[in-house]
């Protein structure tokens, strides 16, 4: 039988609005509690470093008022390990992170920085938390996830997702062979696989039929559709659409 597929909801742009007029509206905690109702499966949010949506206090207060696992997403970073490390998530999800960018825009390079990589996802072992490293589809990164030790990967589904949208099938369709494949692979080896970035009611499909992922992190669609639709009905629609897919 096919693995549940949880929703992991994502509620950074909750705080990218909030942030665009200073103050406390809209609360960030507010809509993790809204999601939690509306049936996710787990929480996530991430702490630039540049703190341009969530912010310290916003990931302290998510994590006490929340009963779902929170995913703390985050650059790998030493001040990012401490705060971590001081808020106890059920999961850190580490990805790359550049100034410039207006979102994560490529997966993390762990081939190339895996001994660093190593020794800084320890301490977390240590403490119980899982790690996760989101990736773009490409062996030689789902090997050096396995090398280091991750217990899950993360699927960057953005390319996916853009070429889909954009109407290009062919490529799309390569893409996803990509996804395919690299979730097989990483599930293989004993790594639970993720899937994110870019995901809409649209597109969703085919990365939530994938039997060997068991979690997709949604976001910015969803925050987008909650302000035509409210958050409730919107994260229900995507629970709908998922499971559709998923049978
Ligand atoms: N997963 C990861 C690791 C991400 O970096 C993001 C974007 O912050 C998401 C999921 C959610 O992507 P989106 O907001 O496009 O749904």
């Amino acid at each position: 039988m096919t693995a549940p597929l949880r929703l992991g909801i994502n509620i950074d742009h909750v705080a990218t609005v909030r942030n665009a007029r200073g103050g406390a509206v809209p609360d960030p905690v507010r809509a993790a509690l809204m999601a939690e109702a509306a049936g996710a499966d787990g929480i996530t949010a991430h702490l630039r470093e540049d703190r341009r949506h969530i912010r310290d206090a916003d990931m302290t207060a998510i994590k006490a008022a929340i009963s779902v696992p929170l995913n703390f997403e985050m650059a790998a970073t030493a001040e990012m390990q401490k705060i971590a490390l001081l808020t106890r998530p059920n999961a850190v999800c580490l990805v790359p992170e550049r100034r410039e960018e207006r979102t994560t825009e490529g997966g993390l390079n762990v081939a190339d920085d895996d001994n660093r990589l190593a020794n800084y996802i320890a301490p977390f072992k240590d403490a119980g938390t899982r790690v996760s490293l989101f990736i773009g589809p490409e062996e030689r990164q789902v090997a050096a996830a396995a090398k280091i030790g991750a217990d899950i990967i993360e699927l960057h589904c953005g390319t996916y997702c853009d070429l889909h949208d954009e109407g290009r099938f062919d490529e799309r369709d390569a893409e996803l062979a990509r996804l395919t494949s690299m979730a097989k692979h990483a599930h293989a080896l004993g790594i639970e696989v993720h899937a994110g970035h870019g995901l809409s009611f649209d597109n969703v499909g085919p990365i939530a039929a994938l039997p060997e992922v068991v979690e997709l992190n949604i976001g910015h669609f969803l925050i987008g559709e909650a302000i035509f639709t409210g958050l409730d009905a919107a994260i229900k629609e995507m629970r709908r659409v998922m499971d559709e897919a998923r049978t």
